[in-house]
C-alpha cells in the first residue's frame, strides 16, 4: 500500500518569509531543480535576500513589515 504524502503547507510568516513544508520541488526559471537541503524552506518575500529565492534573514535587518491580514468576509 503506498504511503500517503503529507500535504504541502505554505505559511506566510508575519514580517518574514513564506515557510514551505512538505513534498514540493522548487525550480528556477529554466525548470532545473534548485538545491534544497531542508524539509522546510523559507522563501524570501522582502526581495532583499542575497540567496533568492531563499530567505537569508535580511528581512530582519531592513525591518520588513507585512500588511496585517484583513478579516475574512462571511
Ligand atoms: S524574507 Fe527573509 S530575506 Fe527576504
Amino acid at each position: 500500500m503506498p504511503e500517503r504524502e503529507e500535504p504541502v503547507r505554505i505559511v506566510a510568516y508575519p514580517n518574514g518569509p513564506l515557510l514551505v513544508r512538505g513534498p514540493v520541488e522548487i525550480v528556477g526559471p529554466d525548470g532545473a531543480p534548485l538545491p534544497r537541503r531542508r524539509r522546510t524552506v523559507a522563501l524570501c518575500r522582502c526581495g532583499k535576500s542575497t540567496i533568492k529565492p531563499y530567505c537569508d534573514g535580511t528581512h530582519k535587518v531592513i525591518g520588513f513589515v507585512t500588511e496585517p491580514e484583513e478579516p475574512a468576509e462571511d
